[in-house]
């Protein structure tokens, strides 16, 4: 592992003992982790990504081997193991991995939860019937990595189902469009001419409390991650979420408005199946 990325894992490690959700959290007013503050937080969670349930299917998880990377405020993962999972999780900071426990705990299940890096993921070859991380591979300073090592605790016929950031959506075409073009003129390569993204951009993807920005964030292509799941059998894609549109610091249009057409077309998030 090169030492850029052991810096990267330490970073993600401490920035990410701050549950991811923890601005949503505070904007409930929630500050303890009581049963009922756990599930006034789902609600909302839930309410925000409303397609969250047609891109990770929990009817199909009924007695299988579940593994879920990046864990945060636990939400999802609590729907997978009361869908009937036999739920495994895996985080590199041990904030999530510990309100994951306390959530399984409460279930009256067994807290299959540890803190590890999906780079050198500790689960063995083919032994997940499905992996599912929503918005954790792009933290991790090495998707490619992540992807495949998916790949190899994945099952034959098992399947991934992966959220990660859209290098095209409407927010980088409205934010950055120069580089959103040169980006799609270079056949979706990095164009030498691109600004890298400033610490404000990144800090409206994914921020902690006092505003920090996650240390590693990355976006993709479609064509990109095609390339990066050629070994899969199979692969769709699907994009969702939005902002409000505003012009000024003025809601033009709302992003509850805009989530049905928006999204699919140009979303913030890829949501993609990939089948082994
Ligand atoms: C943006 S949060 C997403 C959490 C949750 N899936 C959600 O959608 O709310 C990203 C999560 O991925 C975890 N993560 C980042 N890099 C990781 C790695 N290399 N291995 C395992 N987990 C990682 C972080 O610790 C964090 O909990």
């Amino acid at each position: 592992m090169s030492q850029a990325q052991i810096i990267t894992d330490r970073q993600n490690r401490e920035f990410w003992e701050e549950l991811c959700g923890s601005s949503l959290a505070r904007s409930l007013g929630i500050k303890d982790h009581y049963p009922e503050s756990l599930q006034r937080f789902d609600r909302a969670y839930l309410e925000l990504y409303p397609y969250l349930g047609r891109h990770v299917p929990l009817q199909v998880f009924r007695g299988k081997k579940v593994l879920e990377v990046g864990l945060g405020y636990g939400t999802l993962g609590q729907k997978i193991a009361e869908a009937g999972a036999d739920y495994h999780g895996l985080d590199i900071a041990s904030g999530p991995v510990r309100m994951m426990q306390l959530r399984l705990a409460r279930l009256g299940l067994e807290p299959k939860t540890v803190q590890g890096n999906m780079l050198s993921c500790p689960f063995k070859p083919e032994s997940m019937d499905y992996v599912v991380a929503i918005g954790s591979y792009h933290h991790s300073g090495d998707l490619a990595g992540c992807i495949n090592e998916t790949h190899r605790v994945l099952k034959k016929g098992g399947s991934a189902f992966l959220m990660l950031y859209n290098r095209f959506s409407l927010r980088q075409w409205l934010g950055r469009p120069k580089d959103t073009l040169r980006r799609l003129c270079s056949g979706q390569r990095p164009s030498p001419a691109e600004t890298p993204l400033s610490a404000e951009q990144k800090s409206r993807y994914d921020s902690s409390l006092t505003g920090e920005a996650a240390p590693e964030t990355v976006f993709s292509t479609i064509s990109q991650l095609k390339g990066l799941l050629s070994h899969f059998n199979r692969v769709c894609f699907h994009k969702e979420n939005c902002d409000d549109l505003t012009f000024r610091g003025r809601v033009l249009l709302s992003r509850k408005k805009l989530l049905p057409w928006a999204g699919p077309m140009a979303g913030l998030d890829i949501y993609l199946r990939a089948d082994k």
